[in-house]
């Protein structure tokens, strides 16, 4: 087995401290201007970001989904992806996490934080589905956006014209930057169509580079993509 060998894309998150080190955020980043998470799955970051004060939202595709079915089918992912684990052992590095109890204590809380968070803000528009490559969003609304664990790493099944028109869609809906992370596929390797992506983008005049990141669990994995729009 040389990949995390899962037949779906799973409904998980991870914590806002995850996310401080994924895309390497700062207070002062995060304190610029409104900041969309896309695609979210179960994530806490829009939660415990908001709980600091900063205007984050959150989008997924499976938000159009009662709070009762995503809750199972946040639990039964959970389980899934765990189950698989142990097949792709070789492919962590451990250090950032202590052990696989470690990291499934940290998705399990981050889906506590996000399903508690989605209730209460039901109606508040925080919480959107949406399914790339179309956001609800006008142009610029947003000064940062995130997206984690969706781009890229499902490459395996996500076409290279898919991942252009995301692309573009995400940076339409930035007034300023966007991040990506990370830039290797469930078999740990780099997206292969990486060259093209950058390529695209720098033919549209679109700033993109490779950025180190404080953080590594996929061996190799700790580069996202950062997108300047000015
Ligand atoms: C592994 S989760 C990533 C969660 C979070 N960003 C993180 O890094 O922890 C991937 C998410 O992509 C969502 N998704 C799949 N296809 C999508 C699409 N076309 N548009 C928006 N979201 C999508 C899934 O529902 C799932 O929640």
């Amino acid at each position: 087995m040389d990949k995390l060998d899962i037949d779906r894309i799973v409904f998980l998150g991870r914590t806002y401290a995850e996310y401080m080190d994924i895309f390497d955020l700062d207070d002062t980043l995060l304190t610029k201007g409104p900041v969309l998470d896309c695609a979210a799955g179960s994530s806490s970051f829009t939660a415990e970001a908001r709980q600091k004060g900063f205007d984050v939202s959150a989008c997924d595709v499976m938000y159009g989904q009662n709070s009762f079915d995503l809750f199972k089918k946040g639990q039964e992912d959970i389980r899934h992806v765990f189950k698989k684990f142990d097949e792709a052992a070789h492919q962590y590095k451990w250090g950032y996490y202590t052990d696989k109890e470690h990291v499934m204590g940290l998705r399990k809380k981050a889906f506590g934080g996000f399903i508690k968070d989605l209730v209460r803000n039901k109606k508040s528009g925080i919480y959107r589905e949406a399914e790339l490559p179309k956001l609800p969003y006008p142009d610029n609304a947003f000064e940062l956006v995130l997206s984690g664990h969706f781009l890229f790493l499902y490459g395996d099944r996500l076409d290279r014209d898919f991942h252009m028109k995301c692309l573009e869609e995400l940076i339409r809906v930035s007034a300023n930057e966007v991040r990506i992370f990370p830039l290797s596929g469930l078999d740990a390797k780099p997206y292969e169509h990486l060259g093209d992506i950058l390529e695209f983008l720098s033919g549209k005049g679109i700033e993109a580079e490779v950025v180190r990141v404080p953080f590594e669990f996929q061996i190799g994995g700790n580069n996202m993509l950062r997108i300047k729009k000015v």
